[in-house]
């Protein structure tokens, strides 16, 4: 991992072709540079929640007028609820009634929710234009802005309508984290210690040594961290980017995560759920016999310093997390398929499958508060 400051530049390649994940402190600076090399166009649409405009926004328009480039600011409300249909058509109607045509590029700047609404914005928009991705938050630098996903929540369940469309580049700038909530930075974290776990054990335990100046929000820390997840998740998702094979694994925790977020009715942050999700899924890997017995404890520690609850939340009973459970994607005949550690850095592979089948019973007694408390 080095040491000096700059941009370091991770290829991603999506199914259109590569692109450039560019992470570095100061690299907004450089915003209108790198559209003018990496996504020309005749007009740029700069979508921004609310947050993330009153902070970002004007700053950022202005240094693109000043380099000649004709830039617009479209602006929504903040949170997970404008990642929504009724959004996506507000601001595809606004960028038709502004005139924006097919030789425009979006930028979407913001957290995940901008990444995701707004890629799929520009997926759709006069059958697809270019994108460039901004990510300002941890879980958008992280995660959300590389592998090309996009979309919107649904009544049904979220991310159920979107497009796979990946960005022409991706620009992260540590520097922005400084104003980020805390606890979105954790939020954040959770992700970058699930890259570790599944890929990278001394990834894993720089994470646990430097998490109180990550959650501080160090720049130069963010950065090496940043990019390190970049270059774990880029190399997973460009090899397989529509989720056939090994992109499996980023599913680590997030079978139980995500029933645990439906159990919850959404009211518990993803990360948390996932945090839970680890831990309770390194647990059955373990009385499996396929994890290694240390891994809980590892995974318990660097979890705690996170600072974030990482036990079954109260609101979430076995019954509900057991009957989402079963109303995963990821469940054939009748049993659940889990991503088990072998050990942290390694996944376990078995009969050429990066995921294994697990009976009921044995998650059953998994979610159960007695079989918690230990
Ligand atoms: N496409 C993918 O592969 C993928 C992967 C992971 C998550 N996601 C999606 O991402 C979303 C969650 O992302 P998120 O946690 O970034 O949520 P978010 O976009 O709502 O951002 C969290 C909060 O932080 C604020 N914020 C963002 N950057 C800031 C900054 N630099 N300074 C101050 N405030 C800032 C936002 O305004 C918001 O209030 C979910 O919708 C999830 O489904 C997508
Ligand atoms: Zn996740």
């Amino acid at each position: 991992m080095t040491a000096e400051a700059g941009p370091i530049a991770v290829t991603t390649r999506g199914a259109a072709g590569p692109y450039q994940v560019l992470v570095g402190r100061g690299l907004l600076g450089s915003l209108a540079t790198l559209l003018e090399e990496y996504a020309p166009a005749h007009r740029y649409a700069l979508v921004s929640d609310s947050n993330v405009a009153l902070l970002y926004g004007e700053p950022t328009i202005n240094r693109l007028k000043d380099a000649g480039l004709n830039a617009e600011l479209f602006t929504f409300q903040a949170g997970e609820r404008s990642k929504s249909r009724a959004m996506w058509s507000e601001l595809t109607d606004r960028l038709l009634h502004a005139g924006f045509g097919r030789d425009s590029c979006l930028i979407a700047m913001g957290g995940g929710v901008t990444g995701d609404l707004g890629g799929f914005v520009a997926a759709t928009y006069m059958r697809g234009i270019p994108v460039v991705q901004v990510p300002t938050s941890l879980v958008a630098m992280i995660d959300a802005s590389i592998g090309g996903k996009t979309g919107v929540d649904v009544e049904a369940g979220k991310n159920l309508v979107g497009a796979f469309h990946a960005p022409n580049l991706v620009v992260a700038d540590p520097n922005v984290v400084a104003t980020l909530p805390r606890v979105e930075r954790a939020q954040g974290m959770i992700e970058a210690v699930k890259h570790g776990a599944i890929m990278d054990e001394a990834y894993f335990d720089e994470l646990d040594r430097e998490m109180p100046a990550l959650l501080d929000g160090d720049a130069a820390s963010l950065e090496r961290a940043v990019a390190r997840s970049v270059e774990l998740k880029s190399s997973v998702v460009s090899e397989d980017e529509r989720e056939a094979g090994r992109r499996e694994i980023l599913n680590f925790g997030h079978t139980l995560g995500h029933a645990i977020e439906a159990a919850c009715s959404f009211l518990v942050p993803h990360g948390t759920a996932v945090a839970c999700g680890m831990i309770l899924e390194a647990r059955l890997g373990v009385s499996l016999g396929v994890t290694d017995p240390g891994v809980v404890e590892r995974l318990e520690e660097v979890l705690g310093r996170v600072g974030l609850p990482t036990g079954i939340p109260d609101g979430a009973t076995p019954n509900d997390i057991m009957v989402y459970l079963s109303s995963d994607k990821k469940v054939r005949q009748g049993r659940t398929r889990f991503v088990f550690l072998s050990r942290i850095g390694a996944v376990h592979l078995a009969d050429g499958s990066w995921s294994q089948p697990v009976e009921e019973d044995a998650v059953l007694s998994l979610v159960k508060p007695e079989a918690t408390a230990f």
